[in-house]
């Protein structure tokens, strides 16, 4: 049986840079409760006449697939992540299929938000193991900016997410205890109302005039923040177990960036040094289904991703769904 790994990554992320004294312009917050409460200092948001949720999966995909050292056309499925599609349907997937002019391969949209890009490294996994594809893209990418509610009525939300996408070519292997060992996916739909966009789906009320309550994401940050310190570790200790591991043996953490103050509480109930714990929402913000891909590369191209190295990834978010990959890689 083939084992899958992770051949290449990339990330891209739009030039504008916003800073938290920007979004001090833009409603009553400061510097100091979104460092304090977040971490972040900075995030990007794009200029949408000139960038597409799509678009930026190929400028990290196409890194992505340069870094696999293979050719565009070796890629044979493509697999995409977001919460913030181009359109309502089609996905996203198929736009990327037209854009890198991947004759007619299968494109898979995922919609599992910050969980999003786990998930979708699960699905190719099992399709790289049953032999059905060779090098399959997993792309996560958000443009969050245009659907977020920057005034102040929105700033428990807004300041916290940002734009961007990464790219990993999931590939086949002979390889024995290599790549990735195992994927581990949960859901908990009784919290879907925690952390949701109402309005953008089918079940929206037809003809009634824009809705901002029901267009803007909300969110329940405590109970979001409760579940997530909670499930987690949970997940993370899942993964480490079905493979015989400890934590100490976990050379580099990825979580999902969702919350700096989420990981340092991850970082301290794992009992993990700083340097097993990989963050960059300080320079991104959340970048939900991108966030994982984005950090990974940058991690990778930090040389903090070795040969040999056990990675964890884990992710939690709205649905609530939560997930957990262990590679080694
Ligand atoms: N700037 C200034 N003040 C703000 C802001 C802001 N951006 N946002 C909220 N406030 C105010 C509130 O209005 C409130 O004021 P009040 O006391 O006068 O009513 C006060 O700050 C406290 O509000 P809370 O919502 O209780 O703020 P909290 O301390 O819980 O922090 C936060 C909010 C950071 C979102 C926190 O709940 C949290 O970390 N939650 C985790 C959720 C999370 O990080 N989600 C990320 C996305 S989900 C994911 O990826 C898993």
């Amino acid at each position: 049986m083939p084992q899958s790994y992770i051949s290449g990554l990339g990330h891209y992320v739009p030039p504008r840079c916003v800073t938290n004294k920007d979004l001090e312009k833009l409603m009553d917050t400061s510097d100091e409760w979104i460092v304090e409460r977040t971490g972040i200092n900075t995030r990007h948001w794009v200029d949408i006449d000139t960038e597409s949720t799509a678009g930026m999966g190929v400028k990290a995909s196409l890194i992505a697939i340069k870094n696999a050292n293979i050719n565009v056309e070796d890629i044979d499925f493509i697999i995409f992540c977001t919460l913030s599609p181009d359109y309502f349907f089609p996905g996203s997937g198929v736009l990327v299929q037209e854009q890198l002019g991947l004759g007619t391969i299968g494109a898979l949209d995922i919609r599992n938000q910050c969980s999003g890009f786990v998930y979708g490294l699960s699905i190719a996994d099992q399709y790289i193991k049953t032999g059905m594809f060779k090098n399959i893209l997993v792309i996560g990418s958000e443009i969050q900016s245009t659907g977020m509610d920057i005034s102040t009525s929105g700033r428990n939300v807004s300041v916290i997410f940002g734009d961007g996408a990464g790219a990993a070519v999931v590939s086949a292997s002979e390889k024995k205890n290599r790549g990735i060992l195992s994927t581990h996916l949960h859901s908990e739909g009784k919290h879907a109302e925690e952390l949701m966009a109402k309005d953008r789906c089918c079940t929206s009320e037809k003809g009634k005039p824009f809705n901002a309550e029901r267009f803007y994401p909300v969110m329940n940050g405590n109970n979001v923040f409760k579940h997530a310190v909670t499930r987690f570790p949970e997940v993370i200790n899942e993964a480490l177990i079905k493979n015989g591991y400890l934590s100490k043996d976990i050379n580099l953490l990825i979580p999902h960036q969702a919350n700096l103050r989420i990981a340092q509480f991850i970082q301290r109930t794992m009992k993990l040094r700083d340097d097993q714990v990989f963050n960059n929402i300080m320079n991104y913000g959340n970048t939900t289904a991108a966030s994982i891909p984005i950090a990974l590369s940058e991690a990778w191209q930090q040389g903090k991703v070795n040969e040999g190295d056990l990675i964890c990834l884990a992710a939690f978010g709205s649905g609530f769904t939560w997930a957990s990959a262990l590679i080694k890689w």
